[in-house]
């Protein structure tokens, strides 16, 4: 079975897992991610979320209205409501997953507070659209949402660099992962203190069963994404079994993990920082696997390509489908796992006002029609995956 994901995890980050001795793992991890960023400072949460709202607080934000796509992670609108704001919803632009940001400049009221942009599938927000948005609307914080770009690149310029913070989510489907974890990534010296206190407030010690919990996922990680295995574990997801374990959303309730205001443990930031090593290789895999599939397949009607954009990081390699359950089915019997992320369109969700899906017609689209091909294991993987699939998918 081809994994639809492989975490970017290995010998390296499964020895400083155990290597008990390092101290300050978590400052060092922070060090290292500003570092790798180009970025002042940086400061780590238990989850992407939790980092945002923490940002929003230190940004003195509440009963604000916050921009944000209506073709993201929910948890993004998850976390915005946490924080005591309201989130506004703009539909994708037209030709890409990424918010379209005219429309975000008339989504802007008297008590718009912030946007968040977010790089969504690792393609890098049109840092033009954004600046002439900022020239427009000054008093409006831009939060740059990296969890799926890290530093990918618009015109050479690096997307978290170009806003008042960044947001990242560093869990096992991540390009740079430490088992869980969040990073907030900035430059403004006052806000990082201002963050560090609100971390302080927020968040309890993780005591030593968080971090046992976290040795033990890394161990059980490694072979669980190991072909015959996870074709076991792709059995139970199949019939239903694991979804209490694999579902991270449920569609009429805004909530958050319940561990989501216990620090990060040291475990996950030695893991984070072994990853940081490694994140060159996962990057070029990951853009290698894309520009196999950009060569091999052909965009058709019934199968649309993503848009293909110097400076992406391809988080995941989305496709466009008409038939979406009948491809992942078939792609199955095959031995391919294909994904399916982000398949909801969140003003859409009851948790968020079930609103008609016309009101957003891009996201609704996407939230129906994509399937992502896997991109963790490079050229080689994507090559036996379009060999797999080739009477599926429109291969040259
Ligand atoms: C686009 C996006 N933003 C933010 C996050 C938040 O990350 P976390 O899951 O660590 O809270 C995610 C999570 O997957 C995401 O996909």
């Amino acid at each position: 079975m081809i994994p639809r994901l492989k975490p970017p995890l290995g010998l390296h980050e499964l020895l400083a897992a155990w290597s008990l001795l390092p101290r300050h793992s978590v400052a060092r991890f922070e060090a290292a991610f500003a570092e790798r960023m180009g970025q002042q400072h940086a400061v780590a949460f238990p989850y992407g979320r939790t980092g945002l709202v923490a940002l929003l607080k230190a940004l003195g934000l509440h009963g604000k209205e916050i921009i944000c796509p209506a073709y993201t992670c929910v948890v993004v609108p998850h976390a915005i409501v946490t924080s005591g704001n309201t989130p506004v919803f703009v539909d994708s632009e037209s030709g890409g997953f990424n918010m379209d940001l005219g429309a975000a400049q008339a989504a802007v009221t008297d008590n718009t507070a912030a946007v968040i942009a977010t790089s969504i599938f690792g393609y890098p927000v049109d840092l033009d659209a954004l600046a002439a948005f900022q020239a427009a609307h000054p008093q409006v914080t831009v939060i740059q949402d990296c969890a799926h770009s890290f530093d990918a690149a618009w015109q050479g310029r690096p997307v978290q660099r170009e806003g008042m913070a960044a947001i990242f989510g560093l869990n096992v489907s991540k390009l740079l992962c430490s088992i869980f974890g969040g990073m907030v990534s900035l430059d403004d010296k006052k806000l990082h203190e201002k963050l560090l206190q609100e971390r302080e407030a927020m968040l309890s010690g993780p005591g030593l069963g968080k971090g046992l919990r976290r040795l033990a996922y890394v161990n059980a990680a490694w072979p669980a994404f190991w072909g015959p295995v996870y074709g076991l574990v792709n059995r139970l997801e199949r019939s239903g079994r694991l979804n209490r374990h694999v579902q991270y959303y449920d569609e009429a309730r805004i909530d958050m993990p319940a561990d989501y205001l216990v620090a990060m443990t040291q475990v996950e930031a030695r893991v984070g920082l072994a990853n940081l090593k490694r994140y060159p290789r996962t990057l070029r895999l990951r853009q290698e696997a894309a520009a196999h599939y950009f060569d091999h397949l052909e965009s058709r009607p019934e199968c649309v390509l993503p848009p293909q954009v110097q400076g992406a990081t391809y988080s995941h390699f989305t496709v466009l489908v008409d038939e979406r359950e009948v491809l992942l089915e078939a792609a199955l019997d095959r031995g391919v796992q294909l994904g399916q992320l982000i398949e909801y369109n969140i003003p859409e969700m009851s948790a968020y006002g079930s609103g008609p899906a016309d009101v957003f017609p891009r996201s609704a689209g996407y939230s129906r029609r994509s399937v992502n091909l896997p991109v963790w294991g490079g050229e080689q993987v994507a090559a036996k995956v379009l060999k797999r699939l080739e009477d599926l998918l429109p291969v040259r």
